[in-house]
């Protein structure tokens, strides 16, 4: 009830927040997208990033293939601010099919801002199908010991992305099918939960990607699905999606919200993901976290999307910058040099504006400090898993969210 109160309000908040939107682009003679399933060449959040907390999962342990016990550290908060925060934290990268990878890279920059000219951005890890390159690149998924409270394990995948490996193994050419998924983590393997926070021992655990300066593309295809399958859960339905790297280090997937930091907000943020099959070639982009919202399961979604193309190759990705925008596009102009000039990601925005629309969201200011008592309560899926385990975030309550979400729907 109470958060259908509060579901409500954020509706209602939306359209007037739209409108305003309309007026921002209309003096930047841009065209404005004030409605849900607009179709747009770019998607843009910004103002993202707030200053505010979530609960690091203390221990994490199987117990027996049944059960589980898992540790919520309510007495140790972790802070977080700045630009795209809390997604600045570590992230891994997540895939669902059906899909196939065939290029994917971790870039960063010290200066970038949206429009920026001057700067330039470092390749920091890459993955290339076609020669086998992995650098600074490791494939997980949840395939590892099996638990019915925390699900399977990370682990290493094999090249089909989908089986265990005894060791770290390039992914291969083969599709991911629908409700397929893996995971891309760093290189750089996890030093014990003094270097990674808790996580699932007997696991593969390694860091993210870090930085509130940052940038992935990806080049992929997408297919449709074929098959007569159309039942099965997630069916055509692919994804490219960040995590908080806690997130599947501890369990992705859990019965007890205890087990993973994404229902207290550690962030999610969903950069193409198809929602449902009545529309299975739109890519909606999504963010997960509290900036405005006490409901994470449906969190701070873009209304407008993008097309996917089931028939061809497509490449973009998500561009974040030190002024809280993150810029979602698909655009075949994207290339993945080495190094790349701020002017070569300009002018993939400038070719896409030119023929199309910019569909942007502002998020709401958020400050939370004072945390308190914390409530669960039960909600949808969501692929940041603890499907129906969202907590509200405590300080948080549903008055002072649906004060402060239509206040700032007035204040913009
Ligand atoms: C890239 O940017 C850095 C500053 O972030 C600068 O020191 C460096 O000279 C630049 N490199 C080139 C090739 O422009
Ligand atoms: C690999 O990724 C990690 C982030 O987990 C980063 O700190 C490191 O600098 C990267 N290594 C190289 C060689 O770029
Ligand atoms: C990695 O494991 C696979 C089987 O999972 C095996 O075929 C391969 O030889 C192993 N490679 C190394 C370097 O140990
Ligand atoms: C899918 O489910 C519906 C309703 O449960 C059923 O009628 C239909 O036969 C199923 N289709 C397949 C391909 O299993
Ligand atoms: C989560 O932990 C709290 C104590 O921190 C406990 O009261 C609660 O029962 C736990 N929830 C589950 C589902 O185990
Ligand atoms: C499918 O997802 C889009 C985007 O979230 C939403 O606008 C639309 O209402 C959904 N359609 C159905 C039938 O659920
Ligand atoms: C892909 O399919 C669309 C229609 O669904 C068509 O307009 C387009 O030309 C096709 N592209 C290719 C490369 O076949
Ligand atoms: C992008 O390039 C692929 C081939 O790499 C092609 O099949 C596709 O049609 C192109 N898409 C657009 C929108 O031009």
């Amino acid at each position: 009830m109470l958060l259908k109160s509060s579901f409500i309000s954020l509706i209602l908040a939306t359209s007037a927040l739209s409108t305003s939107i309309s007026t921002k682009f209309a003096k930047r003679s841009e065209k404005p997208l004030n409605r849900y399933s607009s179709e747009a060449n770019i998607l843009q959040f910004s103002n993202f990033g707030y200053e505010g907390f979530y609960f690091p999962i203390s221990e994490v342990e199987a117990t027996d293939s049944e059960t589980c016990r898992c540790v919520k550290d309510l007495g140790n908060p972790v802070s977080f601010e700045g630009p795209i925060a809390p997604l600045s934290e570590e992230v891994s990268v997540h895939f669902r099919g059906p899909l196939t990878l065939e290029r994917f890279a971790w870039y960063v920059s010290d200066t970038y801002t949206y429009g920026d000219l001057t700067g330039n951005w470092t390749r920091q890890a890459f993955y290339d199908a076609s020669s086998g390159t992995a650098d600074n690149i490791t494939f997980l998924g949840n395939v590892g010991e099996d638990n019915a409270c925390l699900g399977k394990a990370l682990d290493f995948v094999d090249s089909s992305g989908l089986s265990l490996s005894k060791n770290a193994t390039v992914l291969g050419t083969s599709e991911i099918p629908s409700d397929g998924e893996f995971a891309i983590f760093s290189g750089v393997k996890c030093d014990g939960s003094d270097d990674c926070g808790a996580y699932r021992s007997g696991a593969q655990a390694y860091h993210g990607f870090p930085g509130a300066i940052k940038m992935f593309l990806f080049e992929f295809s997408a297919p449709t699905d074929t098959s007569d399958d159309s039942n099965s859960t997630n069916f055509n339905m692919p994804a490219i999606w960040l995590l908080n790297a806690q997130i599947p280090r501890t369990s992705q997937y859990p019965t007890n919200a205890n087990c993973s930091a994404w229902a207290s907000g550690a962030g999610e943020f969903d950069i193409f993901e198809v929602m449902n099959t009545t529309e299975p070639n739109h890519f909606y982009s999504t963010i997960h976290s509290f900036q405005g919202t006490s409901d994470l399961s449906t969190g701070l979604p873009n209304f407008g999307f993008l097309e996917r193309t089931p028939n061809a190759t497509m490449r973009g990705g998500v561009v974040f910058g030190g002024d809280g925008t993150a810029t979602v596009f698909l655009s075949n102009g994207t290339s993945f040099n080495p190094m790349l000039f701020d002017s070569d990601v300009n002018n993939w925005f400038i070719n896409l504006r030119a023929d199309g629309d910019v569909s942007e969201r502002s998020l709401l200011s958020v400050t939370q400090i004072s945390p308190a008592a914390s409530s669960t309560s039960a909600s949808k899926s969501s692929k940041g898993g603890a499907a129906g385990l969202m907590d509200l975030n405590p300080s948080m309550g549903w008055l002072s969210a649906m004060a402060s979400i239509i206040l700032g729907a007035l204040y913009i």
